[in-house]
Parts: structure tokens; sequence; C-alpha cells
């Protein structure tokens, strides 16, 4: 009889969900994987949580534990005090961990305290801003892992500086892509899903922008929030925004931004939007990506990246909160078309299958 290794997928917020899910489909393929999946409830309402496992299928969760929203000390100390009994519970061979969010770093201290080895993947990325919350939750979920799936060749650089010996390290590309693939695979001619939601809000391909806004330095104060408002509020005026709002920023905005803002989008629908738009601008950490994939210019509102291979790529312009910068790029997207580049070898969808392979060692 083959000996059954159980693995248990920690996911808690919107992007472990959807890079969770090609994950869990293939590891669906394998009958000596037995996998536990466990949602921390970092993420809770159901636009940012159920609708994702309804529309991507992913399996409903062995365990909820619940812990919902708190500070960063708080939040991550729940969620491993609710972990370390299950862990002890299930005795999983493995856990595995995604991306940089808090559920990500108490879920890989959870384990390796517990002697559990941890896979780690989206590993390797770094934006040195150790302000962002996610830069501190990548580096130590890095250093406590043994299996380190990196998603681009800088990865693999930035671990070995940090002295990761280099037999942990895998690169085996980017599973959001994998993710974005098997949206792209629902429908035949190889292009995104073309959901109903451009006719429900009266949208023509190519005539409208796309934001998304949830970084702490970005919507957190006040000053700097009503700062970019003013920056939207000049480029409406040429081209209209359409704004799903995450929850964090929904706290902060005024009553009226005079754009389009609507509520969460699942997935089909996202992609769809952002796929036929003329651009994004966004502080989202996925986006940069997928904008890439998509070939839609994308003008981030950040200083820093985790993602160099975008900005290389051609799609992806690092604005920070510059008017005058953020500006200047509209205006050279409105007015030039963008050059066609070829995507990242890696980025072909087969990045679960990679992982899978490896950790069925
Ligand atoms: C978290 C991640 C961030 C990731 C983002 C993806 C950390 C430190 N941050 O940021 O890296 O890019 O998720 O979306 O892990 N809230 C709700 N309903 C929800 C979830 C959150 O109302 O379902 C509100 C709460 O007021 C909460 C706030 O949003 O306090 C922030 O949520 P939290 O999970 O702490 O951080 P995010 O900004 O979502
Ligand atoms: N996304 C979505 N609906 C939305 C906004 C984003 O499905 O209304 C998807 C997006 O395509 C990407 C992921 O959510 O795959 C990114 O999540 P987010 O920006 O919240 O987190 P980050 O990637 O910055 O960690």
């Amino acid at each position: 009889m083959t000996h059954v290794k159980k693995f248990m997928i920690i996911v808690g917020a919107r992007p472990n969900f959807i890079k969770g899910a090609p994950l869990l489909q293939e590891i669906a393929k394998y009958q000596n994987i037995k996998p536990v999946l466990v949602h921390t409830g970092q993420h809770y309402d159901y636009k940012m949580s159920q609708i994702f496992f309804q529309e991507l299928a992913i399996p409903q969760p062995d365990y909820n534990l619940g812990v919902g929203s708190a500070s960063h000390a708080t939040q991550t100390a729940k969620i491993m005090l609710a972990l370390e009994p299950v862990m002890l519970e299930e005795k999983p061979d493995l856990v595995i961990v995604v991306g940089d969010v808090n559920s990500t770093l108490a879920g890989a201290l959870t384990a390796v305290k517990l002697q559990i080895p941890v896979a780690h993947i989206e590993a390797g990325l770094r934006s040195f801003d150790m302000a962002m919350p996610e830069e501190i939750n990548r580096r130590l979920t890095d250093h406590l892992s043994d299996f380190l799936f990196v998603s681009e060749d800088i990865g693999v650089k930035n671990l070995s500086r940090e002295g990761i010996v280099r037999n942990k390290i895998y690169l085996v590309g980017d599973i959001l892509i994998d993710a974005l693939q098997n949206e792209k695979r629902k429908v035949k001619n190889g292009k995104v899903k073309n959901t109903k939601i451009l006719s429900k809000f009266k949208l023509e391909p190519k005539s409208y922008a796309v934001l998304t806004l949830h970084r702490p330095a970005n919507v957190d104060n006040p000053k700097t929030l009503k700062k970019l408002l003013k920056i939207f509020a000049i480029i409406q005026k040429r081209v209209p925004i359409i704004f799903p709002v995450h929850p964090r920023t929904q706290k902060k905005l005024p009553p009226d931004t005079g754009l389009t803002c609507l509520a969460p989008l699942g997935y089909p629908d996202f992609l769809s939007l952002i796929s036929q738009a003329k651009f994004v601008l966004t502080d989202s950490g996925g986006l940069q990506t997928e904008t890439t994939f998509l070939k839609i210019p994308c003008l981030t509102l950040r200083e820093t990246t985790e993602k160099p291979l975008t900005v290389e790529q051609g799609t992806n312009i690092l604005c920070g909160q510059n008017q005058k910068k953020i500006i200047q790029e509209v205006d050279k997207i409105l007015n030039n078309p963008l050059k066609i580049i070829q995507s990242p070898k890696l980025w072909n969808g087969k990045t679960a299958q990679r992982i899978v392979k490896i950790l069925n060692y």
C-alpha cells in the first residue's frame, strides 16, 4: 500500500484563495496526497472570501478558524493560537502557505515550531520596504520554509543573497498565472471570459480605466487618500474610472468620490473588467502580474515593487503618489499603443503541476 501524505494548505485572504485554487486542483489528481484545507478567516466578507470558493470551485475548508480582523500582532497571534491544536490533531506531513499575508507567516511559524516542514509558494519576492507589512511576512516566512517556490528569476537571487541554501529553492513560475489561465481555458477562443460586467455598467471595451487601492500607505492616512482622489478626479475627466473598493478602503472613503465605485468583484468578473480596460491604476501585488500577462498598461501607485519583472516587461510603471508622473503616464497610454511583448517563459499555467511534483518526492 502506498503511504498517503497529508498536506495542510493554509489560506486566509483574497489573493490566497485565487492562488490556492490551482494548487488544490492539482493536488486532487494525486491519490497518495490527502489535502487538509484551513481557512484562517482573515478575510470573511462574502465578496472577499466565499465567492472565490464558489466561482473557482475550491472545496469547502476542513477548518475555518474565524479569526477576523485585528491589529497585526493580535491577528497573527490569534491565527497561531487557533492553528496549533489543528496541526497537533491532524499531524500533517507538510504545511503549504501562499503569498505574503499575515495568515502566511502565522501558518509557517506555527508549523516550524511543531517541527512540521513548510512549503512557501511565491517565495523570494522583495520590495526592500520594511514599512510594508507584507515585506516582513515574506522575509520571515522564507527563512522558516523548507521548500521555497519562486515565481520569477529575481527571487532566486534575493534568497541566495540572504544566505538561503540553493537546494531549498525551486524556480517554478507564478501560480497566479495558473489561476488566470484556468479562467481562459473556460472559454474557447483563449481569451478571458466576457462576463456581463461591462454591459452591467454600460462600458465599452478600452474606454475606461480600472482602479484598486488597499495598501495602508495609500488609504490609511486621510491626507494621502485625499491627494490620490484629487489625481483620480483629474484622470476621470478624460477616461471613466471603475473602482471595485476593498473593505479597508471602503471604511476610509468620503461619501462621494466622483468615481464609479463598486463592491469587490468575483474573479471572472474582475478579469473580464481588467482585460478590456484601457489601463489599470493599482497598488495590488497580484494585479501587476495579471496586467503584464494580459498586456494591459498598469500604473502602480507605489514607489517600490516586489515584482520587478512586470516593470522590465514594459507594462508596469511605478508612479508612487506623484501627480505629475501619474498624469504624464496616463497621457502616454492614451496617445501610444503598448508594444507587444512576450510573456515570461514560466508563465504557462503549469506552476501548480511543477510544485506538486516536487512535493510528492
Ligand atoms: C491583507 C494583506 C495584504 C493583501 C490584502 C489582500 C496582511 C498584513 N495584509 O490586507 O497583504 O494585499 O489582504 O486583499 O495580511 N475587512 C473587512 N472584511 C473582510 C476583510 C477585511 O471589512 O472580509 C476590513 C477590516 O476593517 C480590516 C481591514 O479590512 O480591519 C483590513 O483587513 P486585513 O486583512 O487586516 O488587511 P488587508 O488590508 O485586507
Ligand atoms: N481581485 C478580484 N476582485 C477585485 C479586486 C481584485 O478578484 O475586486 C483579484 C485580482 O485579480 C488579484 C487578487 O484579487 O488576483 C489581488 O488581490 P489584492 O489586490 O486584494 O491583494 P494583493 O495581490 O495586493 O496581495
